[in-house]
C-alpha cells in the first residue's frame, strides 16, 4: 500500500495531528475501583436501548490496556491525544466526595503519555454524567452546571501540574439532542423543545469550568461544538426559512452565547428566565480556541411533523457504513463560513474529531480516501486564512458507539471486541508513513 506520502505538506508548523476517544466508548471496568454509575450505564442495560443490547460495560477494556493503547499511538506517531475523564470515575456521586484510585488513573495515562511526547488534551465531559446527578435534575437542572465547574477543579488540582489544556463539554447539542430532546441516548428523556434549558445549564456549566480551569493555570481552554454546514433543500422559501431555523438550533445557539455573549433573539425568548442575569458573560468566558466535531453537511425541508424541520439525504455522494454523507467540502465551507460569521471573534480552530465508520476489515480504503479528502479540504481552510491549529481523527481504535452499540467501526486500529485484540488498520498505517515523513 502507498503510504500517505505529501499528505500533510502545505500544513503550518505547529500544526497538531492526533486521535481523539471517550472515556464510557473505551474504559469499561464500570464498576471498578469506586467507579460510580453514569446515565450510560442506566441507559445501556435498559433493554431495547442498544442495538444487540451491546453495553460499555468491558467496551475496548482501555481502563486495563491502556499501556498498549498509548503504545500504539506513540508508533503511530500522533502528536497529541484528546480522551475524556469520565465523571463518576474521579467523583462517583457528581458532588462530594473524589476518588482518588478514579484520579489515579488518569494520572498515570498523562504520565504515560507525556512520557512518550504525546501531548494530552482531555475532554471533562463526554456524555457520562453520574446518575446521582441525573437524579436530582441532570442537565435541565441549573446546579449540574456548578457540580461540573467543581468537578472541574478538581481534577485540574491533581492534573493541572502536566495538563495546561482544557476541553470542557462535548458537542452539548448531541448531548441535548440525543439525551434530552429525542431520547436516542442517555439518559433518553424525549422532552423536544423542553430539552432547551438543557444548552443553557451546559453552556453554563462551561463557563464556570472555564474560569475554574484558568484559576489553576491552564493556558488553553476550549469548548467542543458538533457543527455542520446548512443548505436548504430547495430554493423554496420554506425549505429556506426551515434550514436557517436549523442552522440556529444546531451551530448557533451553542456559538453564539459563547463567541458573541448573546443567544439568537428568538432562542433567548425561548429560554426566558432559564437565562438569569450574568449568566451570557460567564458563558462568554473567553476561550483560547474552539474545537470542532464534522462529519457531514445537513440537507433541511420544512416540515409539519412536530418539528419545523426535517433531514434530507444529499444524493450523489459516497456513504459511511452509518450511512452519513461523504462531503469534504463541507469542512472547508464550515469553517470559511464560521469566519464570515463570528470575523474577529473567532478564536483559533482545532478539529477535535472527523472520521467515519466503515465495514471493509483491516485493509480500509474507504477510510483513507474519507481522511486524506478531509485533510485537503482543511489545507483549503487554512488556505483561505482560517487559523486551523490541529486535526484529530475519531477514533484511534473501534469502539462502543453509543446507541449503534458496537456495530459501528470508526478506529484506525481495529478491535476484536470477542478476544480485545487491537489491529491496526492500512488507515494506520498510511498516517503512520505521513507523520514520519513530516518528521524526516
Ligand atoms: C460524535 C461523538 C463521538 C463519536 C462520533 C462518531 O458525535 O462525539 O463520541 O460517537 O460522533
Amino acid at each position: 500500500m502507498v503510504g500517505g506520502v505529501g499528505l500533510l505538506t502545505g500544513f503550518p508548523d505547529g500544526f497538531e495531528v492526533g486521535v481523539s476517544t471517550a472515556a464510557y466508548q473505551i474504559e469499561g471496568a464500570i464498576a471498578e475501583d469506586g467507579r460510580g454509575p453514569s446515565v450510560w450505564d442506566t441507559f445501556s442495560h435498559t433493554p431495547g436501548r442498544i442495538k444487540n443490547g451491546d453495553t460499555g460495560d468491558v467496551a475496548c477494556d482501555h481502563y486495563h490496556r491502556w499501556p498498549e493503547d498509548v503504545a500504539l499511538m506513540a508508533d503511530l506517531g500522533v502528536d497529541a491525544y484528546r480522551f475524556s475523564i469520565a465523571w463518576p470515575r474521579v467523583q462517583p456521586t457528581g458532588s462530594g466526595a473524589l476518588n482518588r484510585p478514579g484520579l489515579d488513573f488518569y494520572d498515570r495515562l498523562v504520565d504515560a503519555l507525556l512520557e512518550r511526547g504525546i501531548a494530552a488534551l482531555p475532554t471533562l465531559f463526554h456524555w457520562d454524567l453520574p446518575q446521582a446527578l441525573e437524579d436530582q435534575g441532570g442537565w435541565l437542572s441549573r446546579s449540574t452546571a456548578e457540580r461540573f465547574a467543581e468537578y472541574a477543579g478538581h481534577v485540574a488540582d491533581r492534573l493541572g501540574d502536566r495538563v495546561h489544556r482544557w476541553i470542557t463539554l462535548n458537542e452539548p447539542v448531541v448531548h441535548m439532542a440525543d439525551g434530552y430532546a429525542f431520547g436516542g441516548g442517555a439518559p433518553g428523556q424525549a422532552l423536544m423543545f423542553g430539552a432547551l434549558p438543557v444548552a443553557h445549564h451546559q453552556l453554563l456549566g462551561h463557563g464556570l469550568a472555564v474560569r475554574a480551569l484558568r484559576e489553576r493555570g491552564a493556558t488553553q481552554v476550549m469548548i467542543t461544538n458538533n457543527c455542520s454546514p446548512v443548505q436548504p433543500a430547495s430554493d423554496d422559501e420554506a425549505d429556506v426559512a426551515a434550514a436557517t431555523l436549523y442552522d440556529n438550533f444546531h451551530n448557533r445557539l451553542f456559538n453564539d452565547p459563547i463567541l458573541l455573549g448573546a443567544y439568537p433573539e428568538f432562542l433567548e425568548s425561548l429560554l426566558g428566565d432559564v437565562i438569569r442575569d450574568g449568566d451570557l458573560a460567564i458563558i462568554s468566558t473567553p476561550v483560547d480556541a474552539l474545537g470542532i466535531n464534522y462529519y457531514n453537511p445537513m440537507r433541511i425541508a420544512a416540515s409539519d411533523s412536530d418539528l419545523p424541520f426535517e433531514q434530507r439525504p444529499i444524493e450523489g455522494v459516497p456513504t459511511t457504513a452509518f450511512g452519513w454523507p461523504v462531503v469534504p467540502d463541507g469542512l472547508r465551507d464550515l469553517l470559511v463560513g464560521l469566519r464570515e460569521t463570528y470575523g474577529s471573534a473567532l478564536p483559533p480552530i482545532y478539529i477535535t474529531e472527523n472520521g467515519c465508520s466503515t465495514d471493509d476489515g483491516i485493509g480500509d480504503s474507504f477510510r483513507v480516501d474519507y481522511l486524506g479528502g478531509h485533510l485537503g479540504a482543511l489545507r483549503q481552510a487554512i488556505e483561505a486564512g482560517v487559523d486551523v491549529r490541529g486535526y484529530y481523527i475519531w477514533s484511534l481504535m473501534d469502539n462502543f458507539e453509543w446507541a449503534e452499540g458496537y456495530h459501528q467501526r470508526f478506529g484506525l486500529v481495529h478491535v476484536d471486541f470477542e478476544t480485545l485484540e487491537r489491529t491496526p488498520r492500512d488507515s494506520y498505517r498510511w498516517l503512520q508513513t505521513a507523520l514520519q515523513e513530516r518528521k524526516s
